[in-house]
């Protein structure tokens, strides 16, 4: 399952304007704050196809029968670039539990590979998890990532939260990945990838615009 979020027109496809216009993706505060905004949209519609239990609450008045979740989520973020991401998130899902994994590309002539290095993470056996990256190009650094979280134990499912996709990494995503346990969730697909396998039109380099360049 494929949810595209802009899609339905929404304050989604404002924020999702801003970290695309070279005129505006450059205030880094920003940029972040509108990765933050929908992430916090993209958490909200997550949170919709999780269970809840019905509890009956104690008001000062009386008492209320109210919808709780069930089970508590692991975000998983991807750094560096998801870090704002990871922030809205758990505005959402404020009792969540955290994982962090590293991945960057290593550019090697005029290819790359990915390396990932580090990771933090709770035990997810048996978990909801979400894992998140803005940018969606090849796919490579997601399926990666997913690979060594589930390598020991696996997710009942697992939430993919992107916020610019291209086509083909979302082919690669849904070759490689268990799409009966796997849920994608983007707020846009753009057709192409450049010969650097950057996102066209895209946005640029999202850990870049997020907390500037590096060596
Ligand atoms: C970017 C982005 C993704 C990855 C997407 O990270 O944040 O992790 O590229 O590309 P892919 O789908 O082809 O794997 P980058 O390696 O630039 O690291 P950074 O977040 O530290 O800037
Ligand atoms: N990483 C980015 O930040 N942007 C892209 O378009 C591709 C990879």
């Amino acid at each position: 399952m494929i949810h595209q979020l802009n899609k339905k027109i929404s304050i989604l496809n404002t924020y999702l304007s801003e970290i695309r216009n070279v005129k505006i993706q450059n205030d880094r505060l920003r940029f972040r704050e509108n990765l933050e905004r929908i992430s916090f949209i993209m958490g909200y519609e997550i949170s919709k196809h999780l269970q809840y239990q019905e509890e009956t609450i104690t008001t000062p008045l009386g008492t209320s029968n109210c919808y709780l979740l069930q089970q508590q989520p692991v975000i998983a973020s991807i750094l560096r670039a998801a870090l704002p991401m990871h922030s809205g998130l758990l505005d959402v899902f404020d009792r969540a539990e955290n994982a962090f994994i590293s991945a960057y590309r290593k550019q090697v002539g005029d290819d790359f590979t990915i390396k990932v290095e580090y990771v933090s993470r709770p035990p997810i056996q048996d978990k909801i998890l979400i894992l998140a990256d803005p940018m969606l190009a090849t796919a490579s650094s997601m399926i990666l990532a997913y690979q060594e979280l589930t390598r020991h134990e696996t997710p009942i499912h697992t939430h993919i939260a992107s916020v610019l996709a291209s086509e083909q990494g979302v082919e690669n995503l849904t070759k490689e990945l268990p799409m009966d346990k796997v849920t994608i969730w983007l707020a846009d697909v753009d057709k192409e990838l450049n010969q650097h396998y950057y996102i066209v039109p895209g946005l640029g380099d999202a850990g870049d615009l997020a907390f500037g360049p590096k060596l």
